[in-house]
């Protein structure tokens, strides 16, 4: 399983329930990235998108087996679920959008990270996980500078477990 987030130099990557910034530059990255793959998200996260990204398929990962969810969606309930989901359906790339909660309770499974660092500091609610990175090794970093609709650099990073 892939993780792909974007962070701030302070690993914020959440503030009242949205993103800190508004990145056109990278949600065009998220969705080159996601695209035809599955999205794993937390119920705040998915919530966050309002509806059902398009050409992805969803996993929502909560507790609440009340709350109804579009048709289509998977809802699990654990992360050995999300681990035989992603036995069971080898075809699939699982691609975990966060946030936080769930980043960290699949941290110990992930193969691959995609981070983009965004170059400020934003006030966040929401920070990533601690992640050990001398257990992966970066094998691809694109700079991407800032611009008029993208006011602060970017890099997106491609971290494989060693
Ligand atoms: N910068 C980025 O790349 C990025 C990426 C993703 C999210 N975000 C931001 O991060 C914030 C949301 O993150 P968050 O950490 O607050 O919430 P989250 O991880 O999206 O969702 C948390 C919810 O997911 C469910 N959940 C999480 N782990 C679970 C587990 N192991 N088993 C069962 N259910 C589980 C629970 O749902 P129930 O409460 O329904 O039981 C929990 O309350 C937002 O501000 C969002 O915009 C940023």
């Amino acid at each position: 399983m892939i993780f792909v987030w974007a962070e701030d130099q302070q690993h914020g990557i959440g503030y009242q329930g949205t993103l800190p910034w508004h990145l056109p530059a990278d949600l065009a990255f998220f969705k080159k990235t996601t695209t035809g793959h599955t999205l794993v998200s937390g119920s705040r996260t998915f919530a966050s998108y309002k509806k059902p990204l398009p050409n992805r398929k969803h996993v929502v990962l909560t507790n609440d087996c009340e709350t109804p969810y579009p048709d289509g969606v998977v809802v699990l309930h654990h992360v050995d679920e999300v681990l035989a989901y992603e036995r069971e359906h080898p075809d699939e790339t699982l691609m975990i959008s966060g946030g936080a909660q769930v980043f960290a309770s699949l941290l110990p499974y992930v193969k691959t990270l995609i981070r983009t660092r965004v170059a400020h500091t934003f006030k966040v609610d929401t920070v990533m996980p601690t992640i050990d990175y001398t257990q992966f090794e970066l094998v691809d970093s694109q700079v991407r500078a800032a611009d008029d609709r993208n006011p602060y650099e970017l890099t997106f990073e491609r971290w494989e477990r060693k």
